[in-house]
């Protein structure tokens, strides 16, 4: 059955003194999560939001929050964020070692909270292979992660089809998201590749128009996807 791409609007880009009317606007538009970026000065060299932001959009919208957390010590703050209404925790793997990744799957698992990881531009997507069948999501950062309004690093589309063939590999199906520079021609790149989940910050906020603007890169990402299945499925009848 054909899974449409869920777009997640990252509110970094939105208007913080009229955040509830940007949030109505892009739920309304069909927004599948709300993308959090939390940043800690530390691990990334900006300083954005925290707990009690996604307290207060917690009661604020229905849409899932999704918690990127760019921060050094992920473990010390998952439990907040969790308490917080959090439904996808997403940790950078530059930031955990192999025990700390076990423990933050752990800790979201307990919590029946979804558990991602990202991976840096540098960062190859598999050291992420010895827990892909834990994941729910993996996200590969399509721009250096501390700031929205960056260009796609060309190129991050072949890392979206590594982290689907090391899913695949692992019969594991998680999430694959990708961050950073999306706007329509992008998302056709990596939609292409098999990316499930677009974040999108200033291709939405910065437009006149957000919720044409998520319609048209929903549209024109769900359009790859669907020729992609179809190749794919034309080849199977073939052989
Ligand atoms: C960057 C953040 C992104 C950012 C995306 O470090 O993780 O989520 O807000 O913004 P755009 O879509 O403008 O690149
Ligand atoms: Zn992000």
């Amino acid at each position: 059955m054909f899974q449409p791409v869920k777009i997640a609007p990252s509110i970094l880009s939105a208007d913080f003194m009229d955040l509830q009317r940007d949030i109505d606007m892009v739920a309304q538009a069909g927004a599948g999560m709300i993308h959090v970026d939390v940043m800690d000065g530390h691990f990334v060299p900006n300083l954005t939001m925290g707990v009690p932001l996604v307290k207060q959009l917690a009661k604020a919208t229905t849409v899932p929050l999704d918690v990127h957390l760019m921060i050094d010590n992920p473990l010390d703050q998952i439990p907040w964020f969790l308490d917080a209404g959090a439904r996808s925790i997403t940790v950078h793997a530059e930031t955990l070692d192999e025990a700390g990744m076990r423990r933050a799957i752990a800790l979201c698992e307990e919590a029946g909270v979804a558990i991602g990881a990202a991976v840096k531009p540098k960062t190859p997507v598999e050291v992420l292979e010895p827990y892909m069948g834990e994941l729910d999501l993996v996200l590969v950062m399509s721009v250096e992660p501390g700031f929205s309004g960056q260009s796609y690093i060309v190129g991050s589309e072949q890392k979206v089809a590594s982290a689907v063939a090391l899913a695949r590999a692992a019969a594991a199906s998680p999430i694959v998201q990708v961050d950073g520079g999306i706007g329509v021609e992008t998302a056709v790149l990596v939609a292409a590749q098999g990316a499930d989940s677009l974040v999108c910050g200033n291709a939405v906020f910065a437009a006149e128009d957000p919720a044409a603007a998520l319609a048209a890169i929903e549209s024109a990402a769900n359009g790859a996807r669907r020729s992609v299945l179809t190749k794919v499925q034309s080849e199977e009848e073939v052989a």
